[in-house]
């Protein structure tokens, strides 16, 4: 079996982030989404995997490599423009060559992994499997819902429905054979322009061919918007295994589950757990509060910082304030400056956000 992991898209939800790199490439506890992919993957035994990229083509290769690092071989397929996850899978045709496949939505995070969703696929003679997970029927707009009879069968897919058939919705992985691509060279476009996955999986029901639902049991999350990326980077550091590369500095009080990278200095700080913090980092004069994750080379002086994401060499200095459920991108700055009273100077990006408290 081989495994094609979508790794293109355009993010919009996750703007400006997404202007400038793959949200596959966030980190969540201090590791790049699709690394949980590959690792999913890999642990449900399947070393052959195509990934799917788009215009952050060579961000996703510069990570990923050949994949020889998890011990996997990677085959990339460029789909030109983000046209769809049947279009995604129609462009790597070739590169799946008839073989049953798993399909994997490289922004999803699944905490039982997926060894037990493709167990027995080959020999159950089936033509697709779908993983399901359970959601607020309210979040249903966001999700592809689906529609079972009473003995558990597939019988309708219903993409980002108003009013939802059921509260279970696509997960974002999914098994099929190769009777999938005459479903997907069978279908159009849906009203938004896309070759939708749900359509094609329709046509399989719609046509006779086996259709099998998995509801997921543990935990799963799409990590397509800010709050869901912030509740992921919670949620695994909750299992965070602490490792200390840097000894604490003077007046460094760090309680609890608290990683700490290599050539990290931390002083006069409080650090409450779970908290990861990477490699080159200062903190220096700052409490950093749970559910915090920090990347290489970052620096929080004189601050406040708590269920946020700080990617590498960002800067929070002297806000005078706790910053808290923040997202800050690759070598962003938050400081405050001394001459500006009663005022904010910002300089921020396309589509950027900023919150001000009372
Ligand atoms: P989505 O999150 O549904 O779409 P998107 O990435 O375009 O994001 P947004 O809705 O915020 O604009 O995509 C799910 C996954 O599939 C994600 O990892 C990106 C990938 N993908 C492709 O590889 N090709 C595509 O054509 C599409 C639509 C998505």
């Amino acid at each position: 079996m081989k495994a094609l992991v979508l790794s293109g898209g355009r993010g919009t939800r996750l703007r400006p982030i997404t202007f400038t790199r793959a949200k596959q490439l966030v980190p969540v506890a201090n590791k790049p989404i699709l690394f949980y992919a590959i690792e999913a993957i890999r642990d449900a035994g399947i070393t052959d995997i195509g990934v799917v990229v788009g215009d952050t083509a060579p961000d996703v290769m510069a990570a990923l490599g050949d994949g020889s690092y998890w011990g996997v071989s990677i085959t990339y397929i460029q789909q030109d423009a983000p046209l769809g996850l049947a279009h995604a899978v129609k462009v790597a045709e070739e590169y799946l060559d008839g073989e049953d496949f798993v399909m994997y939505l490289g922004d999803m995070l699944i905490a039982d992994g997926i060894a037990h969703f493709v167990e027995g696929f080959g020999q159950a003679q089936c033509d697709a499997q779908i993983l399901l997970g359970h959601v607020a029927l309210e979040n249903s707009i966001e999700f592809g819902m689906v529609e079972l009879d009473a003995s558990g069968n597939v019988i309708r897919l219903l993409e980002k429905p108003e009013s939802p058939p059921s509260d279970l919705a696509l997960v974002g992985v999914y098994l099929f054979n190769a009777n999938v691509m005459k479903a997907i060279n069978s279908i159009e476009p849906s009203p938004r322009g896309e070759l939708e996955i749900t359509d094609a999986i329709q046509w399989l029901v719609d046509n006779g061919y086996c259709v099998r639902p998995h509801i997921v049991e543990g935990w799963w999350k799409d990590t397509g918007k800010l709050d869901d990326i912030l509740e992921a980077n919670r949620i695994v550091l909750d299992t965070l295994e602490p490792e200390r590369l840097s000894e604490p500095g003077t007046g460094a009080d760090l309680r609890g589950r608290v990683s700490v990278g290599s050539d990290t200095v931390i002083e006069n700080s409080l650090i409450r757990g779970p908290v990861s913090i990477g490699n080159g980092c200062e903190i220096r004069d700052a409490y950093i509060g749970p559910y915090t994750a920090i990347g290489d080379k970052c620096r929080v002086v004189g601050s406040e910082v708590e269920h946020s994401i700080l990617l590498a060499e960002s800067c929070v200095e002297g806000i005078g304030a706790r910053m808290t459920d923040s997202l800050l991108g690759v070598n962003a700055a938050v400081h405050r400056t001394p001459m500006l009273q009663d005022s904010v100077r910002v300089m921020i990006g396309d589509n950027s956000e900023v919150n001000l408290g009372q």
